[in-house]
This record gives C-alpha cells, sequence and structure tokens, in this order.
C-alpha cells in the first residue's frame, strides 16, 4: 500500500537551480480526494524540493464566496490540511494570498494588458457562468489575479490540475506581454512559468461516477471518517452484476478509486479477483475503505490537533506571508520602475 507521496520525478533537472514554484488553493470548501490525488499530492511533493511559494487564495474564492465566517473556516481547514499531509513550513513558504496585497496592484497593471474578449473565452468562467454563478468582474478577470500570483514571486513551475491549463497559458501569455511592453528585450522581468501537470493523473470520479466536485455532492472528504465515511464508501454507485459473476474493473468506480490508494500487485491482485467472480462489489468497498483509513488516518489526527490550535496555524501563515511579501514588494519596485509608475516613499 502506498503512503503519503512525497516524491515525484522532478520536471527539468537543468533549470532546477532557477526553478521557482508557486501554487495557490482556493479555500473554498472542504477539501476532497479529487483534490488531494489532482492537486495537493503535486504541490507537496514539490515543495521541498525548490524554492517554493504556496498561498491560500482568499482573494480568488472571493469571486464566488460571499460568507465571512465560511471563509475564515475554509481557510483555515486548507492551512491544517497542507500541515497534516506533510507541509514542511521549514522548506517552503506557505501563506494567505492577502497578507501580499501587492498582487492585487500588480493584476491592476496586468487587467491593461488583457483583452476583454480573451477573458470572456475563459473555459472556466464560461463554465462556472453555466453552473448559474454571477458574471461579476472578479470571475471574469480572475485568471489576471492568477498570473499576478504566479509572477509575482518570479514563479517559474506551476503544478495544477490539468483544469488550470488554460489559466497558465494566460500568465505566460501576460508575462511576455509585459515583458515586450514595458522591458528591454534583453532584460526581460518575468520568466515564463511553465505548467507542471502530471499526465498520469486521472480525473477522480465522485460517489456518483461523475468528476468528483463539490458542486456535485459526490465527495469524500480528506478527512471523513468513522460511520460517515463507511456510509459514503457503501453509496459508491455500482452496476448491478451478482456477486457470483465475474466483473470488469476498468468499468467500475470502486476499482478507480482503489488505483488511487493500492500499489501495482494490489491493484492486481483486486483487478484479478473481480475478474474471476465471487468477489462482489461489497468487498471491493470494504477493501476501499480499509485503504482510505490507512492512507489517510494519521494526516486526519494531525488535522484534527492543528485546528485545535489555531493560533499555531496563524503563527506559521504570517511568518510564510511575511517571506512572501518580501520579495513580492522586491518585484514591484521593478514593475513600479519600468512602467513609470512614481511612487514618493
Ligand atoms: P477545485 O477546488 O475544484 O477548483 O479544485 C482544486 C484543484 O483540485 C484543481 O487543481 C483541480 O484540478 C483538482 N481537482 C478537483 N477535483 C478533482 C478531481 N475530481 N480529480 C482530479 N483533480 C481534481
Ligand atoms: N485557479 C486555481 C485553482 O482553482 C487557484 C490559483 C489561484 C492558483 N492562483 C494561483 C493556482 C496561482 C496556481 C498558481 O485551482
Amino acid at each position: 500500500m502506498s503512503t503519503l507521496a512525497t516524491t515525484l520525478e522532478s520536471p527539468t533537472p537543468e533549470s532546477a537551480a532557477t526553478t521557482t514554484v508557486v501554487s495557490g488553493v482556493q479555500p473554498s470548501g472542504e477539501l476532497h480526494i479529487g483534490n488531494y490525488f489532482g492537486a495537493i499530492r503535486q504541490h507537496l511533493a514539490l515543495h521541498s524540493q525548490h524554492p517554493a511559494y504556496y498561498f491560500i487564495v482568499n482573494y480568488h474564492a472571493l469571486t464566488t464566496l460571499h460568507d465571512r465566517e465560511a471563509l475564515r473556516q475554509n481557510t483555515l481547514h486548507v492551512a491544517a490540511a497542507y500541515l497534516a499531509l506533510g507541509f514542511d513550513p521549514s522548506k517552503a513558504h506557505l501563506f494567505l494570498q492577502s497578507d501580499v496585497p501587492e498582487v492585487t496592484e500588480l493584476a491592476w497593471i496586468f487587467y491593461n494588458l488583457v483583452p476583454v474578449s480573451r477573458l470572456e473565452l475563459g473555459v472556466s468562467y464560461k463554465e462556472k457562468i453555466d453552473r448559474g454563478l454571477t458574471p461579476n468582474a472578479g470571475l471574469l478577470n480572475y485568471p489576471v489575479l492568477q498570473a499576478a500570483d504566479i509572477l509575482i514571486y518570479g514563479g517559474s513551475l506551476v503544478p495544477v490540475g490539468a483544469d488550470q491549463r488554460q489559466h497558465i497559458e494566460m500568465t505566460r501569455d501576460i508575462a511576455q506581454r509585459f515583458n515586450h511592453t514595458f522591458c528591454p528585450e534583453d532584460d526581460p522581468l518575468f520568466p515564463i512559468p511553465e505548467p507542471y501537470i502530471l499526465d498520469n493523473v486521472a480525473i477522480v470520479p465522485g460517489l456518483d461516477g461523475k468528476k468528483m466536485s463539490k458542486s456535485y455532492g459526490n465527495t469524500i472528504g480528506l478527512f471523513d471518517e468513522g460511520k460517515a465515511l463507511k456510509k459514503k464508501v457503501m453509496s459508491i454507485v455500482t452496476d448491478s452484476t451478482p456477486l457470483e459473476a465475474p466483473k470488469d474493473p476498468d468499468e467500475d468506480n470502486v476499482f478507480a478509486l482503489i488505483t488511487l490508494f493500492a500499489d501495482k500487485a494490489k491493484q492486481e491482485e483486486i483487478a484479478a479477483a473481480y475478474r474471476a467472480g465471487g468477489y462482489g462489489y461489497g468487498h471491493a468497498k470494504k477493501a476501499l475503505l480499509g485503504m482510505i483509513n490507512t492512507y489517510f488516518g494519521d494526516a486526519r489526527e494531525r488535522y484534527h490537533d492543528l485546528m485545535a490550535r489555531p493560533d499555531y496555524i496563524l503563527d506559521i501563515l504570517r511568518e510564510g506571508g511575511e517571506n512572501g511579501r518580501a520579495q513580492a514588494q522586491q518585484f514591484m519596485e521593478r514593475v513600479r520602475e519600468v512602467t513609470g509608475l512614481l511612487t514618493t516613499y
């Protein structure tokens, strides 16, 4: 059985010396195992290999969440989750986006380089509007703030889920436009960042077989446990093949989830049991439940300990934010200089 993954192949060894990793996580609700396998695991794997800035994007969350208590709680939840899952604050910076207000200043500067028509074509923007969210200006400009997030720390590598590919494309475009518009050709200010998307990261299915997502109400929370977790696992939708009959593991949601937790040998053993017959979906669900408990059990305990000490979490975020902000302020001095924005202090 795998344990929490902490190493991944380094993407471009020759550039490792100059790689700065940046990524953001939305505090928009309870994190689920889709978030973990799609994004968080990659964040954790990279954070100790390169200088890294990870921030909880509470300004971004305001595009859709207007509930003070929920935003605060979600923010602490995300921070505690990262720490519980293995983020080491002595190796990289974890902080609040709103502790570096300079990102909003840089976003303003970037707005002037981005055609509105381009933003209106944003896949994620259109998808959110289709879901019924209000098309406010924040939602439209979301990718520009994301570009500021990345570029203000000189980010060059951005680990994200596959759905973020277009946002990173926009960031690259904005960095190029900025360099082209304001910098001498031989002295560009912004590195052009690369997305780091693991090709073998599957879309994690939810309880109903659709993509696991908060908005579909089909999630398994990262820290679900006990009866509530069992109830969810037992409710995973399967077909009605009887227990004795052979089954195709590749057509089954339970097996798809098992592949996230089990090593190759265990996966093959269970797949063979599916094909042989006499192994029911109930057996598979039991196996999956055990794997989830083993995989996240220790992190769950650490998570509860941390949530009982919010001041400790805030101390870590504060320190991360001081480092992030110092870096951002240095960049902003250069940005103001090359754009001609005078300041008198
Ligand atoms: P969200 O909060 O839905 O925007 O997701 C945050 C991150 O988790 C994104 O980078 C997504 O790619 C990733 N993610 C969310 N749901 C899933 C899923 N079902 N499978 C894989 N990755 C996911
Ligand atoms: N849009 C990202 C998501 O939904 C969150 C995000 C905001 C981000 N700023 C970022 C990701 C900067 C990477 C880098 O997952």
